[in-house]
Protein backbone atom coordinates (compact mmCIF):
# COMPACT_ATOMS: atom_id res chain seq x y z
CA UNK A 1 0.00 0.00 0.00
CA UNK A 2 1.20 3.46 -0.52
CA UNK A 3 2.31 5.33 2.16
CA UNK A 4 0.54 8.60 3.02
CA UNK A 5 3.93 10.40 3.08
CA UNK A 6 3.90 9.52 -0.66
CA UNK A 7 1.20 12.43 -1.37
CA UNK A 8 2.95 15.21 0.33
CA UNK A 9 3.67 17.99 -1.69
CA UNK A 10 7.67 18.99 -0.93
CA UNK A 11 9.89 16.90 -2.80
CA UNK A 12 13.04 14.91 -1.05
CA UNK A 13 15.89 16.85 -1.30
CA UNK A 14 19.72 15.81 -0.34
CA UNK A 15 19.14 17.17 2.63
CA UNK A 16 16.01 14.91 3.41
CA UNK A 17 16.67 11.40 6.07
CA UNK A 18 16.88 8.21 4.47
CA UNK A 19 14.37 7.64 7.25
CA UNK A 20 11.89 9.80 5.12
CA UNK A 21 12.90 8.91 1.96
CA UNK A 22 11.92 5.64 2.98
CA UNK A 23 8.75 6.74 3.86
CA UNK A 24 8.11 8.40 0.79
CA UNK A 25 8.69 5.33 -0.80
CA UNK A 26 5.82 3.51 -2.95
CA UNK A 27 7.13 0.47 -5.43
CA UNK A 28 5.75 1.20 -8.65
CA UNK A 29 4.98 4.94 -7.18
CA UNK A 30 1.56 3.43 -6.60
CA UNK A 31 -0.22 6.29 -4.87
CA UNK A 32 2.00 8.78 -5.92
CA UNK A 33 0.98 12.08 -7.86
CA UNK A 34 3.27 12.70 -10.75
CA UNK A 35 1.89 16.01 -11.57
CA UNK A 36 -1.04 17.95 -12.97
CA UNK A 37 -2.56 17.53 -15.96
CA UNK A 38 -5.60 19.24 -17.47
CA UNK A 39 -6.12 16.34 -20.07
CA UNK A 40 -8.01 13.74 -18.05
CA UNK A 41 -9.20 13.33 -14.55
CA UNK A 42 -9.72 9.39 -13.32
CA UNK A 43 -12.13 8.71 -10.46
CA UNK A 44 -13.34 5.98 -8.95
CA UNK A 45 -16.89 6.63 -10.50
CA UNK A 46 -15.76 9.12 -13.06
CA UNK A 47 -12.90 9.18 -15.86
CA UNK A 48 -13.20 12.78 -17.82
CA UNK A 49 -11.26 13.85 -20.36
CA UNK A 50 -11.27 17.68 -20.40
CA UNK A 51 -14.65 18.38 -18.62
CA UNK A 52 -16.90 15.69 -20.67
CA UNK A 53 -17.48 12.19 -19.02
CA UNK A 54 -16.45 9.15 -20.95
CA UNK A 55 -20.08 7.75 -21.00
CA UNK A 56 -21.41 10.69 -22.58
CA UNK A 57 -18.48 11.20 -25.07
CA UNK A 58 -18.83 7.53 -26.12
CA UNK A 59 -23.00 7.59 -26.70
CA UNK A 60 -22.99 11.40 -28.24
CA UNK A 61 -19.11 11.94 -29.98
CA UNK A 62 -17.09 10.64 -32.76
CA UNK A 63 -13.30 9.58 -32.21
CA UNK A 64 -12.22 12.93 -34.55
CA UNK A 65 -14.49 15.35 -32.08
CA UNK A 66 -12.60 13.84 -29.06
CA UNK A 67 -9.22 13.42 -30.62
CA UNK A 68 -9.77 17.53 -31.77
CA UNK A 69 -10.89 18.44 -27.79
CA UNK A 70 -7.71 16.39 -26.81
CA UNK A 71 -5.28 18.44 -29.18
CA UNK A 72 -7.04 21.73 -29.74
CA UNK A 73 -8.33 21.94 -26.14
CA UNK A 74 -11.69 22.54 -26.63
CA UNK A 75 -15.05 21.04 -28.15
CA UNK A 76 -15.02 22.00 -31.93
CA UNK A 77 -17.68 23.55 -33.46
CA UNK A 78 -18.95 22.15 -36.74
CA UNK A 79 -16.46 24.21 -38.86
CA UNK A 80 -12.88 23.90 -36.44
CA UNK A 81 -14.22 19.97 -36.56
CA UNK A 82 -14.62 20.03 -40.73
CA UNK A 83 -11.02 21.74 -40.60
CA UNK A 84 -9.35 19.66 -38.39
CA UNK A 85 -10.27 16.46 -40.32
CA UNK A 86 -9.35 18.20 -43.81
CA UNK A 87 -6.07 18.42 -42.08
CA UNK A 88 -5.65 14.62 -41.18
CA UNK A 89 -6.98 13.57 -43.85
CA UNK A 90 -4.50 14.99 -45.85
CA UNK A 91 -1.95 13.67 -44.18
CA UNK A 92 -2.68 10.24 -44.05
CA UNK A 93 -0.56 8.79 -46.91
CA UNK A 94 3.60 7.49 -45.37
CA UNK A 95 6.93 8.47 -46.68
CA UNK A 96 8.17 6.44 -48.79
CA UNK A 97 11.26 5.94 -46.22
CA UNK A 98 8.08 4.74 -44.01
CA UNK A 99 6.37 2.75 -46.35
CA UNK A 100 9.66 1.11 -48.10
CA UNK A 101 10.33 -0.06 -43.80
CA UNK A 102 7.13 -1.66 -43.59
CA UNK A 103 7.28 -3.83 -46.94
CA UNK A 104 10.84 -4.87 -45.48
CA UNK A 105 9.35 -5.72 -41.98
CA UNK A 106 7.70 -8.82 -43.78
CA UNK A 107 10.15 -11.68 -42.52
CA UNK A 108 10.78 -10.29 -38.95
CA UNK A 109 6.80 -10.59 -38.06
CA UNK A 110 7.47 -13.96 -39.97
CA UNK A 111 9.54 -15.35 -38.01
CA UNK A 112 8.10 -13.90 -34.90
CA UNK A 113 11.48 -11.53 -33.84
CA UNK A 114 9.25 -8.69 -34.41
CA UNK A 115 5.90 -7.86 -33.23
CA UNK A 116 3.56 -5.45 -34.91
CA UNK A 117 4.37 -3.53 -31.90
CA UNK A 118 8.00 -3.40 -32.16
CA UNK A 119 7.20 -2.15 -36.20
CA UNK A 120 4.78 0.91 -34.74
CA UNK A 121 7.73 1.88 -32.35
CA UNK A 122 10.30 1.97 -35.39
CA UNK A 123 8.01 3.25 -37.62
CA UNK A 124 7.08 6.37 -35.48
CA UNK A 125 10.89 6.60 -35.25
CA UNK A 126 11.28 6.88 -39.26
CA UNK A 127 8.17 9.09 -39.47
CA UNK A 128 10.29 11.87 -37.13
CA UNK A 129 12.88 11.43 -39.73
CA UNK A 130 10.24 12.74 -42.38
CA UNK A 131 8.53 15.39 -40.01
CA UNK A 132 9.91 18.90 -40.91
CA UNK A 133 8.92 19.93 -37.44
CA UNK A 134 10.67 17.27 -35.49
CA UNK A 135 13.23 19.06 -34.04
CA UNK A 136 10.81 22.04 -32.95
CA UNK A 137 9.69 22.00 -29.35
CA UNK A 138 7.42 24.45 -30.02
CA UNK A 139 2.88 24.91 -29.31
CA UNK A 140 2.14 25.08 -33.34
CA UNK A 141 4.89 22.70 -34.01
CA UNK A 142 3.60 19.94 -31.65
CA UNK A 143 -0.09 20.07 -32.62
CA UNK A 144 1.26 19.84 -36.23
CA UNK A 145 3.06 16.65 -35.68
CA UNK A 146 0.34 14.94 -33.40
CA UNK A 147 -1.89 15.83 -36.00
CA UNK A 148 0.59 14.09 -38.66
CA UNK A 149 1.11 11.25 -36.03
CA UNK A 150 -2.71 11.06 -35.85
CA UNK A 151 -3.34 10.75 -39.46
CA UNK A 152 -0.59 8.40 -40.22
CA UNK A 153 -0.38 5.41 -37.18
CA UNK A 154 -3.44 3.61 -39.06
CA UNK A 155 -1.88 3.96 -42.20
CA UNK A 156 1.36 1.90 -40.77
CA UNK A 157 -1.63 -0.26 -39.22
CA UNK A 158 -3.03 -0.67 -42.60
CA UNK A 159 0.18 -1.64 -44.64
CA UNK A 160 1.61 -3.69 -42.18
CA UNK A 161 -1.33 -6.27 -42.00
CA UNK A 162 -1.63 -5.90 -45.72
CA UNK A 163 2.21 -6.80 -46.34
CA UNK A 164 1.27 -10.31 -43.55
CA UNK A 165 -1.62 -10.70 -45.80
CA UNK A 166 0.86 -10.37 -48.61
CA UNK A 167 -1.27 -8.44 -50.41
CA UNK A 168 -0.83 -4.87 -52.42
CA UNK A 169 -0.51 -2.41 -50.43
CA UNK A 170 -4.33 -0.60 -49.63
CA UNK A 171 -4.58 3.44 -50.19
CA UNK A 172 -0.96 3.73 -50.85
CA UNK A 173 -1.10 7.09 -51.97
CA UNK A 174 -3.86 8.49 -49.63
CA UNK A 175 -3.50 6.49 -47.12
CA UNK A 176 -6.59 5.45 -47.39
CA UNK A 177 -9.95 6.16 -48.66
CA UNK A 178 -10.68 10.40 -48.25
CA UNK A 179 -14.30 9.39 -47.69
CA UNK A 180 -13.93 7.09 -44.57
CA UNK A 181 -13.81 8.48 -41.49
CA UNK A 182 -11.10 7.92 -39.30
CA UNK A 183 -12.17 4.51 -37.43
CA UNK A 184 -13.29 3.11 -40.75
CA UNK A 185 -10.74 3.97 -42.63
CA UNK A 186 -8.73 2.02 -40.11
CA UNK A 187 -10.76 -1.30 -40.66
CA UNK A 188 -10.51 -0.58 -44.69
CA UNK A 189 -6.71 -0.46 -44.86
CA UNK A 190 -6.23 -3.36 -43.10
CA UNK A 191 -8.53 -5.56 -44.79
CA UNK A 192 -9.44 -3.45 -48.41
CA UNK A 193 -12.99 -3.91 -47.44
CA UNK A 194 -15.29 -1.14 -46.43
CA UNK A 195 -16.56 -1.88 -42.74
CA UNK A 196 -20.02 -1.78 -42.33
CA UNK A 197 -21.97 1.73 -40.36
CA UNK A 198 -22.30 -0.98 -36.81
CA UNK A 199 -18.67 -2.12 -37.24
CA UNK A 200 -17.37 1.48 -38.20
CA UNK A 201 -18.81 3.12 -34.97
CA UNK A 202 -17.74 0.25 -32.86
CA UNK A 203 -14.34 0.91 -33.99
CA UNK A 204 -15.13 4.28 -33.43
CA UNK A 205 -16.51 4.22 -29.64
CA UNK A 206 -13.56 1.56 -29.04
CA UNK A 207 -11.17 4.60 -30.10
CA UNK A 208 -12.30 6.75 -27.80
CA UNK A 209 -12.15 4.79 -24.95
CA UNK A 210 -8.83 3.95 -25.78
CA UNK A 211 -7.94 7.66 -26.56
CA UNK A 212 -6.51 9.25 -23.26
CA UNK A 213 -6.12 7.71 -19.31
CA UNK A 214 -4.11 10.25 -17.44
CA UNK A 215 -0.83 9.04 -16.09
CA UNK A 216 -0.67 5.31 -17.01
CA UNK A 217 2.74 3.86 -17.60
CA UNK A 218 2.82 4.73 -21.50
CA UNK A 219 1.78 8.39 -21.13
CA UNK A 220 4.13 9.09 -17.92
CA UNK A 221 6.82 7.67 -20.38
CA UNK A 222 5.83 9.86 -23.19
CA UNK A 223 6.20 12.94 -20.27
CA UNK A 224 9.50 11.78 -19.10
CA UNK A 225 11.12 11.76 -22.20
CA UNK A 226 9.13 15.26 -23.08
CA UNK A 227 10.36 16.49 -19.96
CA UNK A 228 13.74 16.25 -20.90
CA UNK A 229 12.82 18.83 -23.72
CA UNK A 230 13.48 16.07 -26.18
CA UNK A 231 11.24 15.81 -28.95
CA UNK A 232 7.43 14.59 -29.34
CA UNK A 233 8.59 11.55 -31.80
CA UNK A 234 11.00 10.28 -29.51
CA UNK A 235 8.60 10.56 -26.46
CA UNK A 236 5.63 8.49 -28.73
CA UNK A 237 8.48 5.63 -30.02
CA UNK A 238 8.68 5.34 -26.06
CA UNK A 239 5.09 5.51 -25.30
CA UNK A 240 4.63 2.62 -28.32
CA UNK A 241 7.46 0.62 -26.43
CA UNK A 242 5.44 0.72 -22.90
CA UNK A 243 2.60 -0.03 -23.91
CA UNK A 244 3.15 -3.08 -25.56
CA UNK A 245 3.95 -4.90 -22.28
CA UNK A 246 0.86 -7.31 -21.21
CA UNK A 247 0.33 -5.68 -18.12
CA UNK A 248 -0.39 -2.17 -20.01
CA UNK A 249 -1.56 -1.85 -23.35
CA UNK A 250 -0.95 -5.29 -24.74
CA UNK A 251 -3.43 -6.85 -22.34
CA UNK A 252 -5.73 -6.68 -24.69
CA UNK A 253 -3.86 -9.37 -27.33
CA UNK A 254 -3.35 -11.45 -24.38
CA UNK A 255 -6.80 -11.49 -23.04
CA UNK A 256 -8.60 -12.54 -26.18
CA UNK A 257 -5.35 -15.65 -25.67
CA UNK A 258 -6.02 -16.24 -22.82
CA UNK A 259 -10.23 -16.92 -23.91
CA UNK A 260 -8.78 -18.92 -26.71
CA UNK A 261 -6.94 -20.55 -23.94
CA UNK A 262 -9.79 -21.71 -21.92
CA UNK A 263 -12.12 -22.69 -24.93
CA UNK A 264 -9.01 -25.17 -26.41
CA UNK A 265 -8.85 -26.64 -22.43
CA UNK A 266 -13.56 -26.93 -22.13
CA UNK A 267 -14.35 -27.04 -26.09
CA UNK A 268 -17.39 -25.31 -27.11
CA UNK A 269 -19.75 -27.68 -25.09
CA UNK A 270 -17.94 -26.57 -21.98
CA UNK A 271 -18.93 -22.78 -22.13
CA UNK A 272 -21.36 -22.46 -19.36
CA UNK A 273 -20.83 -25.54 -17.72
CA UNK A 274 -18.15 -26.32 -14.12
CA UNK A 275 -15.55 -26.81 -16.64
CA UNK A 276 -14.74 -22.97 -16.73
CA UNK A 277 -14.25 -23.09 -13.04
CA UNK A 278 -12.30 -25.65 -12.75
CA UNK A 279 -9.52 -23.81 -15.69
CA UNK A 280 -9.83 -20.68 -13.54
CA UNK A 281 -9.37 -22.50 -9.86
CA UNK A 282 -5.89 -23.96 -11.31
CA UNK A 283 -5.36 -20.17 -12.66
CA UNK A 284 -5.85 -19.05 -9.57
CA UNK A 285 -3.95 -22.09 -7.53
CA UNK A 286 -0.91 -21.44 -9.92
CA UNK A 287 -1.30 -18.05 -9.23
CA UNK A 288 -1.80 -16.74 -12.85
CA UNK A 289 -2.35 -13.28 -13.77
CA UNK A 290 -5.59 -13.30 -15.62
CA UNK A 291 -5.51 -10.68 -18.68
CA UNK A 292 -7.65 -8.09 -18.84
CA UNK A 293 -8.60 -8.03 -15.15
CA UNK A 294 -7.01 -5.68 -12.22
CA UNK A 295 -6.75 -2.40 -12.71
CA UNK A 296 -3.84 0.27 -10.81
CA UNK A 297 -6.30 2.96 -10.09
CA UNK A 298 -10.17 1.65 -10.36
CA UNK A 299 -10.47 -0.74 -7.62
CA UNK A 300 -14.83 -0.82 -8.53
CA UNK A 301 -14.41 -1.66 -12.20
CA UNK A 302 -13.07 0.26 -15.21
CA UNK A 303 -16.20 2.98 -16.80
CA UNK A 304 -14.85 1.77 -19.98
CA UNK A 305 -15.37 -1.92 -19.79
CA UNK A 306 -19.03 -1.88 -19.53
CA UNK A 307 -19.28 0.60 -22.49
CA UNK A 308 -17.15 -1.77 -25.02
CA UNK A 309 -18.69 -4.93 -23.67
CA UNK A 310 -22.35 -3.50 -24.27
CA UNK A 311 -21.30 -2.68 -27.80
CA UNK A 312 -19.59 -5.72 -28.74
CA UNK A 313 -22.37 -7.85 -27.25
CA UNK A 314 -24.64 -5.84 -29.38
CA UNK A 315 -22.17 -6.64 -32.43
CA UNK A 316 -22.04 -10.63 -31.98
CA UNK A 317 -25.87 -10.67 -31.57
CA UNK A 318 -26.00 -9.77 -35.56
CA UNK A 319 -22.81 -11.66 -36.72
CA UNK A 320 -23.71 -15.08 -38.30
CA UNK A 321 -21.56 -17.78 -38.59
CA UNK A 322 -18.30 -19.10 -36.54
CA UNK A 323 -15.24 -17.27 -35.35
CA UNK A 324 -12.64 -19.22 -34.02
CA UNK A 325 -14.98 -22.18 -33.78
CA UNK A 326 -17.53 -20.55 -32.65
CA UNK A 327 -20.84 -18.11 -32.33
CA UNK A 328 -19.81 -14.66 -31.99
CA UNK A 329 -22.18 -14.68 -29.19
CA UNK A 330 -21.01 -17.62 -27.49
CA UNK A 331 -17.36 -15.55 -27.16
CA UNK A 332 -19.25 -13.25 -24.73
CA UNK A 333 -21.49 -16.02 -23.14
CA UNK A 334 -17.60 -17.20 -22.46
CA UNK A 335 -16.32 -13.98 -21.49
CA UNK A 336 -19.11 -13.60 -18.96
CA UNK A 337 -19.00 -16.37 -16.97
CA UNK A 338 -15.11 -15.93 -16.68
CA UNK A 339 -15.86 -12.52 -15.36
CA UNK A 340 -18.34 -13.52 -12.67
CA UNK A 341 -15.90 -16.34 -11.56
CA UNK A 342 -13.26 -13.34 -11.24
CA UNK A 343 -15.74 -10.97 -9.40
CA UNK A 344 -17.04 -13.84 -6.88
CA UNK A 345 -13.52 -15.52 -6.45
CA UNK A 346 -11.02 -12.75 -5.81
CA UNK A 347 -13.55 -9.73 -6.44
CA UNK A 348 -11.26 -8.24 -9.33
CA UNK A 349 -13.21 -6.61 -12.15
CA UNK A 350 -12.24 -6.65 -15.81
CA UNK A 351 -10.32 -3.50 -17.49
CA UNK A 352 -11.30 -2.44 -20.98
CA UNK A 353 -8.76 -4.61 -22.43
CA UNK A 354 -11.18 -7.57 -21.85
CA UNK A 355 -14.12 -6.70 -23.42
CA UNK A 356 -11.41 -5.01 -26.05
CA UNK A 357 -10.53 -8.48 -26.85
CA UNK A 358 -13.53 -10.70 -27.78
CA UNK A 359 -15.12 -7.26 -29.89
CA UNK A 360 -11.87 -6.73 -32.16
CA UNK A 361 -11.66 -10.77 -32.36
CA UNK A 362 -15.23 -11.04 -34.13
CA UNK A 363 -14.62 -8.03 -36.11
CA UNK A 364 -11.98 -10.28 -37.69
CA UNK A 365 -8.99 -8.24 -36.39
CA UNK A 366 -5.99 -10.21 -36.07
CA UNK A 367 -4.75 -10.48 -32.24
CA UNK A 368 -1.50 -8.67 -33.13
CA UNK A 369 -3.12 -5.60 -34.09
CA UNK A 370 -4.77 -4.93 -30.97
CA UNK A 371 -2.54 -3.38 -29.28
CA UNK A 372 -1.68 -1.11 -32.50
CA UNK A 373 -5.04 -0.21 -32.84
CA UNK A 374 -4.41 0.72 -28.74
CA UNK A 375 -1.56 3.26 -30.25
CA UNK A 376 -3.92 4.33 -32.85
CA UNK A 377 -6.47 5.68 -30.54
CA UNK A 378 -4.17 6.98 -27.35
CA UNK A 379 -1.86 8.69 -29.97
CA UNK A 380 -4.36 11.54 -29.27
CA UNK A 381 -3.56 11.63 -25.51
CA UNK A 382 -0.25 11.27 -25.33
CA UNK A 383 0.58 14.03 -27.61
CA UNK A 384 -1.94 16.17 -25.36
CA UNK A 385 0.50 15.45 -22.52
CA UNK A 386 3.63 15.85 -24.58
CA UNK A 387 2.24 19.79 -25.30
CA UNK A 388 1.45 19.83 -21.84
CA UNK A 389 4.84 18.91 -20.40
CA UNK A 390 6.49 21.35 -23.04
CA UNK A 391 4.38 24.19 -22.32
CA UNK A 392 5.38 23.80 -18.85
CA UNK A 393 7.97 21.64 -18.20
CA UNK A 394 10.28 20.62 -15.44
CA UNK A 395 12.32 17.88 -15.80
CA UNK A 396 11.11 14.47 -14.21
CA UNK A 397 13.76 12.85 -12.12
CA UNK A 398 12.50 10.96 -8.42
CA UNK A 399 14.74 9.58 -6.32
CA UNK A 400 15.76 6.26 -5.22
CA UNK A 401 16.59 4.10 -2.39
CA UNK A 402 20.31 2.43 -2.75
CA UNK A 403 19.96 -1.28 -1.88
CA UNK A 404 23.53 -2.35 -2.99
CA UNK A 405 26.94 -3.09 -1.51
CA UNK A 406 28.83 -0.71 1.68
CA UNK A 407 31.03 1.29 0.64
CA UNK A 408 34.18 -0.32 -0.03
CA UNK A 409 37.61 0.40 -1.14
CA UNK A 410 38.58 -0.41 -4.56
CA UNK A 411 42.18 -0.98 -4.01
CA UNK A 412 41.39 -2.00 -0.41
C1 LIG B 1 -3.21 -3.98 -14.00
C2 LIG B 1 -2.39 -4.59 -12.88
C3 LIG B 1 -0.91 -4.58 -13.30
C4 LIG B 1 -2.58 -3.71 -11.65
O1 LIG B 1 -1.76 -4.25 -10.74
P1 LIG B 1 -1.51 -3.71 -9.27
O2 LIG B 1 -2.19 -2.46 -8.98
O3 LIG B 1 -0.05 -3.71 -9.11
O4 LIG B 1 -2.24 -4.80 -8.46
P2 LIG B 1 -1.53 -6.04 -7.85
O5 LIG B 1 -0.76 -6.76 -8.93
O6 LIG B 1 -0.74 -5.58 -6.67
O7 LIG B 1 -2.76 -6.91 -7.42
C5 LIG B 1 -3.36 -6.88 -6.16
C6 LIG B 1 -3.89 -8.27 -5.87
O8 LIG B 1 -4.85 -8.62 -6.89
C7 LIG B 1 -4.41 -9.73 -7.65
N1 LIG B 1 -4.64 -9.44 -9.05
C8 LIG B 1 -4.65 -8.23 -9.65
N2 LIG B 1 -4.89 -8.35 -10.95
C9 LIG B 1 -5.07 -9.67 -11.17
C10 LIG B 1 -5.34 -10.41 -12.33
N3 LIG B 1 -5.47 -9.81 -13.50
N4 LIG B 1 -5.44 -11.75 -12.22
C11 LIG B 1 -5.29 -12.36 -11.04
N5 LIG B 1 -5.02 -11.69 -9.90
C12 LIG B 1 -4.91 -10.37 -9.97
C13 LIG B 1 -2.91 -9.81 -7.40
O9 LIG B 1 -2.42 -11.11 -7.59
C14 LIG B 1 -2.81 -9.35 -5.98
O10 LIG B 1 -3.20 -10.40 -5.14
P3 LIG B 1 -2.41 -10.66 -3.78
O11 LIG B 1 -2.62 -9.43 -2.97
O12 LIG B 1 -3.06 -11.88 -3.24
O13 LIG B 1 -0.98 -10.85 -4.15
C15 LIG B 1 -2.86 -6.03 -12.58
O14 LIG B 1 -4.21 -6.00 -12.19
C16 LIG B 1 -2.64 -6.96 -13.74
O15 LIG B 1 -1.53 -7.48 -13.91
N6 LIG B 1 -3.69 -7.19 -14.56
C17 LIG B 1 -3.58 -8.01 -15.75
C18 LIG B 1 -3.01 -7.20 -16.90
C19 LIG B 1 -4.01 -6.20 -17.44
O16 LIG B 1 -5.16 -6.52 -17.68
N7 LIG B 1 -3.50 -4.99 -17.67
C20 LIG B 1 -4.28 -3.93 -18.25
C21 LIG B 1 -4.56 -2.87 -17.26
S1 LIG B 1 -5.67 -1.65 -17.92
Amino acid sequence: MPSTAATHPAPASSATSKADQAAAFAKGLEGVIGGQTGVCSIEQDKLIYRGFEIHDLAAHATFEEVAFLLLEGHKPDSRELERFKAEVIAERALHPAVTTFIESAGGWLASGRAVPMDIVRTAVSILGHTDPDAQDNSAAANLRKAKRLLAKIPTIIGHMQNVIDGRALIGRELGGDPSLGHAANLLYMMTGRRPTTAEARTMDVSLILYAEHEFNASTFTCRVISGTLSDMHSAIAGGVGALKGPLHGGANEAAMDMLKEILASVGPDGIGTPKVDAWMEQAFTSKRKLMGFGHRVYKNGDHRAGILHALGRKMAATLPGTFGGIPASKWFDLGEQVQKIMLTKKNIHPNVDFPCGMTYFIMGIPVPQYTPIFVAARITGWCAHVMEQHADNRLIRPLSIYTGPAEKKWNG
